[in-house]
């Protein structure tokens, strides 16, 4: 984790949650003054190997820490926007919250497992209250994977270690950080979205996706497909992407350039060697604003076939790209980048957790009104839970949910007991023998008591799962919550009992809830719902059927 430097000038965009460098926080200790805002800082390179591109301090040389940093903790900054663009009061999610650093990462040389858990042993020494890792791509295993061994030490101490489900969208099973005492959180986007318009010299208008901050100079620039300015016909495939040294200086000088999408940084060596900027096309990535150096943008393949049969229908094609407006997109929806289910690690475990904004955020976010976490729409992610998880959080009302799923440390190695993990592989993680057999086994389908259901069919059979759950009463009291049933087409769920009364608070209360689904076609996902409601509060849980 790296040392945060709070952007006072607030012109930092974090564009996406790229997995590089954690922060850990703590909350309001009472004797630090409110500007207190990082109250410790460390960095951990075990193996003593200098880093060349890096400073061993806790020092970011990255960036990634920063923008992680201040969008979890970052103090209110009043009218900061990025040249125009999103315009507004930018501030952390938990402004109140102070931050203990803790680098674990180097620009070269990666994040060393031993480092990782040397950190988590400082944070949970330090007494922090939260931990917040943005490192992931770890081992799907519970028991070996070090992010999961160092959050499993925490969660013992009382603290919750949040981490994102990873980059690896949209293909499917590529959650990671996924053992069940993670909280795992998808990126989602919020409904504003950086467009530009690309006007062709044919007077037709197209739009593309991406910061670009530049006002045109001339109404319209000369416009040239890559691959007709390689260097020679050798690089022809290169030039098509535009890589370096593969085009023709003198034939992209003061042109606009269309390229297919290859690496980062086109813009760039466009404009190191005499381009205007680039029109770059990609299936790819079309909902993350990346930030240009040059006049750039990125357009769809179906606006990519509009432009190069323009530029194959004329003798001079033309275009100018325009600086980059706000547009009001649906939300919210889940990344395209952001990790998908089903989870690698369990077939009992529906990942990632939830979805917060993770994309075209300067530093802060809004959150529209919405009871617990906002349920996504399958409409608009066709994954549905894979991509969301139980939906976008809502932080206000996160911090009254009225009911909540506990579960301690035991019950966690009854959970992994049931996964088939055995002694051996589990006193690694614990610490001390562990003899499966000789210990109470979890109940039901899934022996662990998680907010979710998730239920495996495998090889189209009809299958019926029986899910236990206990909640505790954080609400007011006394009251009642009644449960309403939401089941998906050929699926059956039934909730004993239908109501639960609470005389108390922190009084728990069991109930059990049968999935029944039928068979249906493989890879395929359905969702329904249990939610739990009173006066004052709507405690959903998602069930998912899968069939593998
Ligand atoms: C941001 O918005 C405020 C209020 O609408 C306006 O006064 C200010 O000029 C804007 N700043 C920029 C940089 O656009
Ligand atoms: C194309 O976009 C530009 C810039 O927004 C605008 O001035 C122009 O009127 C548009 N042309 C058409 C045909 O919509
Ligand atoms: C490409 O983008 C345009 C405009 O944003 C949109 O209307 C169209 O559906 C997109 N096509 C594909 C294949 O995504
Ligand atoms: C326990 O699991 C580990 C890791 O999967 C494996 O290497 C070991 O052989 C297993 N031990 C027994 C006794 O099954
Ligand atoms: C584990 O516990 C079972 C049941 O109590 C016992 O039969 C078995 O010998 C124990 N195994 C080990 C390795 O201690």
């Amino acid at each position: 984790m790296d040392l945060v430097l709070l952007q006072q000038d607030g012109k930092e965009v974090v564009v996406t949650m790229l997995i590089f460098q954690a922060a850990i926080i703590y909350c309001l200790p009472t004797l630090c003054k409110i500007y207190s805002k990082i109250i410790g800082a460390k960095y951990f390179k075990a193996d003593g190997n200098p880093d060349p591109s890096d400073i061993l301090s806790p020092i970011d040389v990255d960036g990634h820490g920063t923008h992680t940093a201040s969008t979890a903790a970052g103090n209110p900054i009043q009218d900061a926007s990025l040249f125009g663009l999103a315009n507004g009061t930018a501030r952390g999610a938990v402004p109140s919250a102070r931050l203990a650093i803790y680098k674990v990462c180097w620009s070269f040389s990666g994040c060393a497992d031993m480092d990782i858990l040397a950190a988590f042993d400082a944070a949970i020494h330090d007494g922090v209250d939260v931990i917040s890792i943005s490192i992931g791509g770890g081992d799907p295993n519970y028991v070996t994977d070090s992010i999961s061994i160092g959050a499993f030490f925490a969660m013992r101490k009382g603290i919750i270690t949040v981490a994102s489900a990873g980059n690896g969208g949209p293909s499917l099973a590529t959650v990671t950080n996924t053992a069940p005492w993670i909280v795992t959180v998808a990126a989602s986007a919020i409904d504003r979205a950086f467009k530009s318009t690309v006007q062709l010299g044919s007077g037709k208008n197209i739009s593309g996706t991406g910061v670009s901050c530049f006002n045109p100079e001339r109404k319209l620039y000369p416009l040239v497909n890559g691959i007709d300015a390689a260097r020679d016909s050798e690089t022809k495939e290169e030039a098509s992407y535009c890589y370096e040294d593969s085009l023709d200086p003198n034939k992209v000088k003061g042109k606009l350039v269309y390229c297919k999408l290859g690496a980062w940084g086109t813009d760039a060596v466009l404009k190191e060697i005499g381009g205007v900027g680039t029109i770059l096309e990609s299936g790819q990535y079309p909902d993350v604003a990346q930030i240009f150096m040059a006049p750039t943008t990125i357009v769809n393949d179906s606006i990519g076939a509009i432009v190069t049969n323009y530029i194959k229908s004329t003798r001079s094609p033309s275009a100018v790209i325009y600086k980059s407006h706000e547009v009001k997109i649906p939300a919210p929806v889940a990344a395209t980048f952001s990790s998908r289910g089903p989870n690698p690690g369990s077939q009992h475990i529906l990942k990632p957790d939830v979805a917060a904004p993770g994309i075209d955020i300067l530093a802060s976010y809004t959150l529209r009104n919405s009871l617990t976490a906002k349920p996504m729409s399958k409409r608009l992610n066709n994954e549905a839970e894979f991509a969301y998880g139980s939906g976008q959080l809502n932080p206000a009302r996160a911090i009254s949910p009225g009911l909540v799923y506990d579960m301690d440390a035991f019950a966690y190695i009854q959970f992994l007991c049931h996964e088939g993990y055995n002694g051996s592989a589990l006193s690694v993680l614990v610490g001390s023998p562990i003899n499966c057999s000789s210990l109470l086994p979890g109940l039901g389908y899934d022996a662990i008591n998680y907010p979710n259901m998730q239920l495996i069919l495998k090889s189209n059979k009809d299958t019926i799962g029986v899910f236990r759950r206990t909640v505790t009463n954080v609400g007011t009291s006394p009251t009642i919550y009644n449960a309403k049933i939401r089941s998906p087409k050929g699926v059956e769920i039934t909730v004993k009992p239908s109501s639960l009364i609470f005389c108390r608070k922190l009084q728990k209360k069991s109930f059990t809830v049968v999935v029944k689904a039928k068979s249906m076609a493989s890879m395929k996902i359905v969702s329904g719902s249990l939610i739990w409601k009173s006066p004052l509060y709507f405690v959903r849980s998602p069930i998912v059927i899968y069939s593998t």
